[in-house]
């Protein structure tokens, strides 16, 4: 199925965009275009459009609105060297889209309709793509049940939409260390749940302990495992990474993928490169007392986030009911900034694409 382009011309001029593009923050601004795609039972997916960004027009009965059947992605493209523009592992969140559709008992997008859709607004709007390093055009592909109804079953009609945001850093602060709050009091996913979906409802389900972390003055809640409340799962909306040990004896430890956290693009990455680096990598859990006490003997000298929106983050202080603790000397260590490097030499072009992971659109 092919996407019908229904293109108009910037509503800004360029000097307009450029101002918009000098410090873009996150998920702020949007770029001109976006692309649409309907699914009826019946009939699949028709009616591809890349049309100008817009409000979207829902009967109030509409069964997303209700029953929370929405699914997301979120990936990025890049301005290389000679100024074309690439795609970090598409395919990638092409599956994972799929994952979470079959989770949420919603229609799996053709892979090959996810790559088109990404490339086509992406090449629509490549003016929005910007130059600088570490920053680059968010892609938001999405989901939504548009049956109108209030029964509740999978609905019989959806809506693929995707839209795009210039963006540079995640977090305010840049890539200083962000402090991270462990829940206990709240869970985000428990087995047999939605954990490894990438579905909105997980993510409304995470704000009020993200409130409490603000609450203990923390950038981030860090959500433990839901039956034993002391296995490290992931962030809000990022992976962790543990470095075991220090110099040449450094470790990558990743928290195992146990089904209820969201397997990220990142993760898997950086345990290519990592080992790329010359690092053993493990992944296995890692529970609060083990981060705890290796803090406190020096064993655990690193921890860092790690996902498209955060790329690599590093976290300086953790803070529970138990106690608080610097991770390191609570500056980014010497391992989060080499695999934080190597993962942006790849992304914008400057070293050598080895695993394919680019795409040029
Ligand atoms: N965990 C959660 C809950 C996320 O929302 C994200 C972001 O997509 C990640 C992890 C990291 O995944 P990725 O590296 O694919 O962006
Ligand atoms: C991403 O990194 O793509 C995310 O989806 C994280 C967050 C913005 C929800």
């Amino acid at each position: 199925m092919a996407i019908e382009l229904k293109p108009t011309s910037s509503p800004l001029s360029a000097t307009e965009r450029q101002a918009l593009l000098v410090d873009p923050g996150f998920g702020r601004v949007f770029t001109d275009h976006m692309v649409t795609v309907r699914w009826v039972e019946g009939r699949g997916w028709h009616d591809g459009e890349l049309v100008p960004y817009g409000p979207l027009q829902l009967d109030p009965a509409t069964m997303a609105l209700h029953y929370g059947q929405e699914i997301f992605e979120g990936l990025k493209a890049y301005r290389q060297p000679d100024s074309s523009v690439a795609l970090f592992r598409p395919e990638e969140n092409a599956r994972r889209m799929n994952r979470s559709a079959r989770r949420l008992a919603m229609p799996e997008l053709p892979e090959e309709l996810f790559l088109e859709s990404v490339e086509a607004l992406t090449r629509q709007d490549v003016d929005w793509v910007p130059a600088e390093a570490g920053r680059a055009l968010y892609l938001r592909p999405f989901m939504i049940a548009t049956e109108v109804g209030l029964g509740v079953r999978p609905a019989a009609a959806y809506l693929y939409l995707l839209i795009a945001s210039p963006a540079g850093a995640y977090f305010p602060r840049g890539v200083k260390p962000v402090s991270v709050w462990l829940s206990t009091e709240y869970t985000r996913a428990a087995p047999g749940g939605t954990g490894e979906a990438k579905c909105a409802g997980n993510y409304a389900a995470s704000l009020v302990a993200q409130h409490e972390a603000a609450a203990h003055g923390c950038d981030q809640v860090v959500w433990l495992d839901a039956v034993e409340h002391r296995w490290v799962e992931e962030m809000g909306g990022m992976n962790l990474c543990f470095v075991v040990g220090s110099g040449d004896s450094a470790k990558i430890v990743m928290p195992s993928l146990t089904g209820t956290l969201l397997p990220g693009i990142t993760r898997d990455s950086l345990i290519t490169l990592a080992g790329d680096l010359g690092y053993e990598v493990e992944e296995r859990r890692i529970s609060t007392d083990e981060w705890r006490e290796g803090n406190a003997s020096g064993e655990i000298s690193e921890v860092f986030a790690c996902g498209t929106a955060a790329v690599i983050t590093p976290v300086g202080t953790v803070k529970s009911a138990a106690g608080e603790w610097t991770v390191g000397d609570g500056e980014p260590g010497p391992a989060t900034i080499r695999l934080r490097q190597a993962l942006l030499d790849i992304q914008h072009g400057v070293a050598p694409d080895k695993h394919g992971w680019m795409r040029t659109v």
